[in-house]
């Protein structure tokens, strides 16, 4: 009987060493990056603009393939042609801009044209569908043209689209950039939901507070990774997060100042309610 022989066949996204430097470019867009994304796990992936989230995003589902160095999912590296479509069925990816994912004329239209591209077949499309809008938070706008869907409804029906893949990853850049604060909550929840399901989720933001539960953070800086740990280690020196590019968020600039009146604020209070119990048990 053979067992796993390394980590790469265990259920992981994998980026070994991996550098991409596009055409023309003088310098790398990444640079020698090693990260692992873990199922069930959210990563944050946090940077400046242009310090290759999104070329990261990229790699993970193999629409852009490493320089140099590997990306490996659950096993499979990404230059492989012959389990490329294992691949993207595995790891789902959401653009910035939900306008450039919508296919459909119709909602369900639009989250089932992933699944049927697949081959899945119609007796199973319904629930897969219905599986995904609700996961999203969409159940009842099944007949509702898309165009007509508020901006925060648009960015939960790209995900819902790429949920009907059933991914065991989903990769998200951005997701609330365009988003006020309801769909941004809206959007927040969904995934939270789903990490609660089991799903890997990478989610590339410019907002630490979007992801301040994440298991795991990492920045990155022109392309290398600056940062790796958890929101609170990172957190721990809020002037070295900033130095990074890290908006700190309110609540925590506010726990600091607290501190520093005799309030005694854990280190690790991140939300509101738990700064207000800290003041309250004081
Ligand atoms: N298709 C491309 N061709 C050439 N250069 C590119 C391409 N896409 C990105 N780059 C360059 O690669 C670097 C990393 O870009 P990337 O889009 O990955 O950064 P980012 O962190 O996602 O930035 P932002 O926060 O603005 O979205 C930048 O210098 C960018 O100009
Ligand atoms: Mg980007």
């Amino acid at each position: 009987m053979r067992g796993p022989s390394s980590s790469e066949e265990c259920g992981l996204i994998e980026l070994h060493e991996v550098s991409v430097t596009y055409p023309g470019a003088e310098r790398p867009a990444l640079d020698h990056v090693t990260l692992s994304i873990v199922p069930g796990r959210t990563l944050a992936l946090l940077g400046p603009n242009g310090s290759g989230k999104s070329t990261l995003a990229r790699l993970c589902n193999a629409l852009l393939l490493p320089t140099s160095g590997r990306v490996v999912v659950d096993g499979m590296s990404t230059v492989d042609e012959a389990t490329l479509w294992q691949i993207r069925a595995r790891v789902g990816f959401v653009q910035q801009n939900p306008e450039n994912q919508i296919v459909g004329t119709v909602v369900e239209e639009d989250v089932a044209f992933g699944p049927e591209n697949l081959g899945v077949p119609a007796h199973e499309l319904r629930s897969r569908v219905d599986d995904a809008l609700g996961a999203v938070g969409l159940t009842g706008l099944e007949r509702r043209e898309p165009h007509l869907l508020s901006e925060g409804q648009k960015q939960r029906l790209a995900i819902a689209g790429a949920l009907a893949l059933r991914p065991a990853y989903l990769v998200l850049d951005e997701p609330t950039a365009m988003l006020d604060g309801e769909g941004r909550s809206d959007v927040l929840a969904a995934l939270r939901r789903l990490r609660a399901h089991g799903v890997g989720i990478v989610h590339i933001t410019h907002h630490l507070e979007d992801v301040i539960d994440a298991d795991a953070v990492a920045v990155l800086d022109e392309g290398t990774v600056a940062f790796s740990g958890t929101p609170a280690e990172l957190l721990a020196d809020p002037q070295a997060a900033e130095t990074l590019g890290v908006e700190v968020p309110a609540i925590v600039v506010l726990a600091e100042a607290l501190r520093e009146h005799g309030v005694p604020v854990p280190r690790d209070a991140f939300t509101a309610e738990s700064v207000a119990e800290a003041v309250w048990r004081s």
